[in-house]
């Protein structure tokens, strides 16, 4: 694993890393070996039949359960993480996302609203109650740095990432929006990145979700970014070497989102 120490004597928190799929845990990995301590998070339910305690001992980290849906979770984890990590936080990985509807095959034209609502709240609406939360506790170092995942769905027609797709539109905005008052407050930057299909419990959960992989895969002149790379990435982005980049929604996917066709897709048999 590369080790530049991008992140010495840096604190932050990690939500989302399920399992050892999990691009979140990937990205935790990543940012202890850069010199980071952290805290790991994820919801009450998952914790229990998710990996999340081995990968705190693994990395030292102290693991707090939150539901990302309900405010009281989130401000006992960022009390708790203030005191664990011993003082404000330089950077937040949002690494969050779920559908009802499509986990019970509801397809666009037929959605059902409540889990639609459910779906808003868990994927999107978290960010906003997070950031929130940390901005009203004023929990985030000066130049500290929070980061989404995304996908492309949220401009171009992926029919089959259904609802999720309005989902990550709604995330992304409100990298731009919290971004205007996390940066003029204390310079925090707030971004997203729209990360290429990578196979995690999540992922594959999206009809078709192998068949779009191998598409994405041949497409994309570099190939799909892994989340290795994605978690290389993400550190980049929580360091000192990108404190003019805000409210921006980065494309971390190989090139895909700038291709036309490609010929070797035109060819394939
Ligand atoms: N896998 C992909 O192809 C891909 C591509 C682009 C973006 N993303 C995004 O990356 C992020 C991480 O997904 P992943 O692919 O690593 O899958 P994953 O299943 O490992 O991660 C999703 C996480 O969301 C957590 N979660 C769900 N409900 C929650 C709640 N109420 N409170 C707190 N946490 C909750 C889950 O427990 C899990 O840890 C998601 O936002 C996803 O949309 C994934």
């Amino acid at each position: 694993m590369l080790q530049h120490k991008l992140l010495e004597g840096k604190r932050g928190i990690i939500f989302g890393a399920l399992d050892e799929s999990s691009i979140a845990t990937h990205i935790a990995r990543q940012c202890v070996a850069e010199g980071a301590r952290i805290t790991l998070t994820n919801a009450p339910v998952a914790m229990r039949f998710g990996s999340i305690q081995k990968l705190g001992e693994e990395l030292n980290a102290e693991v707090i359960g939150a539901d990302a849906t309900v405010e009281e979770d989130l401000k006992n984890l960022i009390e708790k993480s203030l005191a664990a990590l011993g003082g404000p936080f330089d950077f937040v990985l949002h690494s969050i996302g779920m559908s009802l509807n499509m986990r019970k095959a509801k397809t666009y034209t037929d959605l059902n609203h409540e889990w639609m609502h459910k779906t808003l709240d868990i994927s999107s609406m978290s960010f906003h109650r997070m950031m929130q939360v940390l901005y009203n506790m004023d929990a985030m170092a000066e130049g500290g740095s929070i980061l989404a995942l995304s996908y492309i769905a949220a401009q171009r027609v992926f029919p089959d990432y259904s609802e999720m797709a309005d989902a990550k539109a709604l995330l992304e905005s409100f990298a731009r929006s919290f971004g205007y008052h996390f940066g003029v407050k204390k310079k925090v930057r707030v971004n997203t990145i729209s990360q290429s299909p990578t196979v995690t419990t999540a992922g594959s959960g999206v009809k078709g979700f192998h068949d779009f992989f191998s598409y994405a895969q041949t497409m994309s002149p570099l190939g799909n970014a892994s989340a290795e790379d994605c978690a290389k990435y993400c550190v980049t982005l929580f360091s000192d070497y990108t404190k003019m980049v805000t409210m921006q929604n980065l494309y971390h996917d190989g090139g895909f989102s700038s291709m036309g066709v490609n010929p070797a897709i035109m060819t394939k048999e």
